[in-house]
């Protein structure tokens, strides 16, 4: 199921994931490597990286047991059918006059692309109506909800912290001009209030915050992340959507209330200008305050490729002039300037750190790119498969 959740995770791109839905996929290899890469050194999803690296192999009459030496889990087969069964569905019409269609069209395709045990599954299944029903449910979570009944798994914040990383390269990743800003905001936010004296525990919270503050940037296209220049108000007014979708996403994740608060409400400010809640200092809580003053100090002091981060001075000016114009908690900048060296240390680590897992997934990427793609050739080893209709 959380490889199944997680397959497309390496379509990084909006378009990319548009291309993903077309039946006959024209080049799927970089999704899967991306996905595998992005998932596979963290230890909670290692499994489910291994099977999203597979999840467009065609079964090829038992020749996609294995692929290039290495064994493909039987997962994998189950989610490239389930796949290609929700791919081609079209939400606008009718589902139920589609289903003999596609279960044709299915069928067709047995042993050569899919695994001929879970074609037969999937007929007996899909001869209720109600399995097309819900594939099309706007409360599909909640039939879900049942199976994750039996399958949750209640993690250690640790844990949480390790999946929130993985969130964290997700949101990242996607433009390499910010490609390691989340790093940055988890750090300084998790050093300040190691500075206020906080918890480890606490500490711990307000990194994960960190990393998922800007989770609703995944809704804002790629064009408007990567624009070098200044926002018009149309594209301004896109952005400001994003923390709006960080809180509502979050916030249907039970245990996570105050960590929401932390992340979402970076944008708020103490005179109640902000966006999108405008919630008022007294209102915000002391890690609200916190992260809201990391995200602008990571923004301002961090390189980005069309221009260099800030000096510390300029930087603490900046930072000073919001606590001035009641934007930012002059209490917290007044401990940042004070600690500004070692906060900014913390930054400027784990960005490093940042930056080198981008290039490892840059350079692993160019790797599958040569190895699979061209614009001729799609195949898996040499039979041309991707073209069958
Ligand atoms: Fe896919
Ligand atoms: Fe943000
Ligand atoms: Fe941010």
């Amino acid at each position: 199921m959380i490889a199944a959740l997680l397959h497309d995770v390496g379509a990084l791109s909006h378009n990319e994931r548009i291309e993903l839905l077309d039946f006959e996929e024209k080049n799927p290899h970089l999704h899967t490597i991306s996905g595998f890469v992005l998932l596979n050194d963290l230890e909670i999803f290692k499994r489910a990286g291994k099977i999203i690296k597979h999840h467009h192999l065609p079964w090829q009459n038992g020749a996609g047991k294995t692929f290039n030496d290495e064994s493909v889990y039987l997962e994998s087969h189950i989610i490239y059918l389930a796949d290609r069964i929700a791919a081609s569905l079209n939400q606008k019409s009718g589902v139920l006059n589609q289903a003999g269609n596609i279960i044709q069209r299915i069928k067709s395709r047995v042993n050569n692309r899919f695994h001929p045990q879970f074609v037969e599954i999937f007929e007996t299944i899909s001869a209720k109506e109600a399995f097309w029903l819900d594939l099309v449910s706007p409360s599909i979570d909640d039939r879900l909800e049942i199976i994750w009944e039996d399958c949750s798994k209640l993690l250690s914040l640790k844990e949480l912290l390790d999946v929130t990383k993985v969130f964290a390269r997700i949101i990242d990743f996607r433009s390499r001009f910010t490609s390691v800003h989340t790093s940055g905001v988890a750090a300084v936010a998790g050093a300040i209030a190691g500075k206020m004296n906080w918890s480890e525990e606490d500490c711990i919270k307000i990194a994960i915050a960190g990393n998922l503050h800007d989770l609703g940037k995944l809704t804002v296209p790629n064009e408007i992340l990567e624009k070098p220049g200044r926002l018009t108000k149309e594209e301004y007014n896109i952005m400001k959507t994003h923390t709006y979708h960080s809180y509502y996403i979050l916030s249907k994740v039970e245990g996570l209330e105050e960590i929401n608060e932390y992340g979402a409400f970076h944008h708020e400010r103490m005179d109640g200008n902000g966006y999108p809640f405008k919630i008022k200092g007294e209102d915000l809580k002391e890690g609200s305050r916190i992260t809201a003053i990391a995200d602008v100090l990571t923004a301002i002091t961090e390189d980005r490729p069309y221009r260099k981060g800030m000096q510390d001075t300029q930087a603490i000016q900046i930072i000073e002039k919001m606590g001035q114009d009641s934007k930012l908690d002059t209490e917290i900048i007044a401990l940042v300037k004070e600690n500004f060296d070692q906060i900014n240390a913390a930054r400027i680590k784990a960005q490093q750190q940042a930056t080198n897992e981008y290039k490892a997934f840059e350079r692993k990427l160019q790797q599958a790119k040569n190895l699979y793609c061209s614009d001729t050739v799609n195949t898996y080893q040499g039979t041309n498969l991707y073209l069958l209709s």
